[in-house]
């Protein structure tokens, strides 16, 4: 199943990084695959973890392509990382191995830890239409 989410990883120095990204998971493998370049890569390999944020706000979708990300943040519970503030729920993960690709890396974790927010309602039509359009 692909999962369509904000992660937000850190590189070493704390800068944290936010990006819509399409995770697939199946069974206990999540697999996070980004196409170089890119700062989620980057971070996942300088710090070897991220936060996968279920998020049903579209606008930190369309925001981060249109390069707007200074969405409030959170620490993370147990691992050194950021959470999306508004999200809804979040999974912190560990980066546990990786089949690297020229174009795109295939980036194995594990889950640590789940958190739920709040509950999802469900996305009208006009949010629907900016998830797509930001994909
Ligand atoms: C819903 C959605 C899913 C996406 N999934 C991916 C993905 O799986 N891999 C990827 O490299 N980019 C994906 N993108 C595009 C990235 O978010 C965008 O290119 C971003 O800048 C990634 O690069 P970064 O890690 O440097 O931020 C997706 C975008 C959207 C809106």
């Amino acid at each position: 199943m692909i999962q369509e989410l904000i992660v937000s990883t850190q590189n070493k120095l704390g800068v944290a990084h936010l990006a819509p990204m399409g995770i697939h998971s199946n069974g206990d493998d999540i697999i996070i695959l980004p196409f170089r370049p890119s700062t989620t890569l980057n971070n996942l390999l300088e710090t070897h973890t991220a936060v996968l944020n279920y998020c049903d706000d579209v606008r930190v979708f369309a925001g981060c392509l249109t390069g707007r990300r200074d969405f409030a943040l959170i620490p993370a519970e147990k691992i050194n990382g950021v959470v999306l503030a508004c999200t809804l729920a979040h999974t912190e993960v560990e980066l546990v191995r990786i089949e690297d690709d020229a174009t795109r890396p295939k980036l194995f974790c594990k889950a640590i830890h789940t958190v739920n927010h709040a509950p999802f309602m469900g996305f009208n039509r006009a949010q629907y239409a900016v998830l797509e359009a930001a994909i």
